[in-house]
């Protein structure tokens, strides 16, 4: 079956940015949110990303109108019906997950792929919570999603070949560069990444530098688009911890264990650029 349509369950940061793709490469695309409020300004965050690109010259006039055309946003599963493939892009919480997906399951047809964007969960478990384990897999985008370049396509145990070519193909005509990952937590980047921040935070609280000098030091000395803080920042501190500890929790390994400066900041709602202080203050 040729996907045509796409569906993108969540309009968040992750989810408006698929949804914005998606569009962008001439998918009809249908976003849902839970509440009108939520999908409103996921909606509005795709425009301003594309007024700022016409503004920079980066994205056509034409190239935004055509993206817009392609793009609607519903609160109701059933307006997703005729979709090929469905990005889920929610709350990483598996039971919301799982009910999110049932009842995707009792609305679309036999041939529709499940794929989820979760950044460290387990993806069989996310397929065999539904009707459809071989028509379901990962596909990890990353943030800002209509500027990087990657996309992580992963096999749950299920994933039937059809399925996962058809989804490394898809992530292909968005003009992305995807790779295969395995179904282990932090998937390939994540697990790469996730310790290296965490690392910066222990070095941190034990001296060796101001977060300033830190990030300095990556930036021009490594030539990383952001030093570490900026990039925890940037992430959320709370997503970081989020996935620290599911990693830790399955490897149970010292590197992934969050420290615990970065569990009081969380605590004490430092979370970053989205709560306007992190490691630095917007
Ligand atoms: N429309 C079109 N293009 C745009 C645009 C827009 N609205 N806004 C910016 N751009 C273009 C710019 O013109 C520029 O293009 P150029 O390179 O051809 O000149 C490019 O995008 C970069 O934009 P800026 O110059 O405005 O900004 P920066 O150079 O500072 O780059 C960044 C911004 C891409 C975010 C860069 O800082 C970066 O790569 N940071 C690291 C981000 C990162 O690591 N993300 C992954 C996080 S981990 C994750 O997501 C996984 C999850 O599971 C946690």
């Amino acid at each position: 079956m040729e996907i045509k349509t796409v569906g993108v369950l969540g309009c968040g940061l992750m989810g408006s940015g698929i949804a914005q793709v998606c569009a962008a490469s001439g998918y009809k695309t249908i976003v849902r949110e839970v509440e009108q409020g939520v999908l409103d300004k996921g909606l509005a965050r795709v425009n301003k990303f594309l007024n700022d690109g016409v503004e920079k010259g980066k994205v056509t006039a034409e190239a935004r109108e055509k993206t817009l055309a392609n793009l609607s946003g519903t609160t109701a599963f059933d307006d997703l019906k005729g979709c090929d493939l469905i990005v889920e892009a929610i709350i990483e919480n598996v039971e919301e997950k799982r009910k999110t997906f049932a009842a995707l399951d009792a609305v679309v047809g036999e041939g529709t792929i499940f794929c989820s964007n979760t950044s460290s969960l387990c993806i069989q478990e996310l397929a065999s919570n539904t009707k459809r384990p071989d028509r379901f897999a990962g596909l990890h985008f990353f943030n800002p999603v209509p500027l990087m370049k990657l996309v992580e396509v992963i096999r749950a145990l299920t994933t039937s070949d059809d399925t996962y070519q058809k989804v490394f193909a898809f992530a292909q005509s968005l003009g992305k560069e995807p790779i295969t990952a395995p179904d282990k937590p932090g998937f390939i980047v994540n697990r790469l990444l996730v310790p290296y921040l965490l690392d910066a935070v222990r070095a941190f609280d034990h001296g060796l530098g101001t977060v300033e000098d830190i990030d300095k030091g990556m930036k021009l000395g490594t030539g990383y688009p952001m030093g570490p803080f900026t990039l925890l920042d940037f992430v959320g501190l709370d997503t970081t911890y989020y996935i620290a500890n599911i990693m830790f929790e399955e490897f149970r390994e010292p590197a992934y264990a969050p420290p615990p400066l970065l569990k009081r900041m969380v605590l004490a709602g430092r979370l970053g650029r989205k709560s306007g202080h992190g490691f630095y203050k917007y």
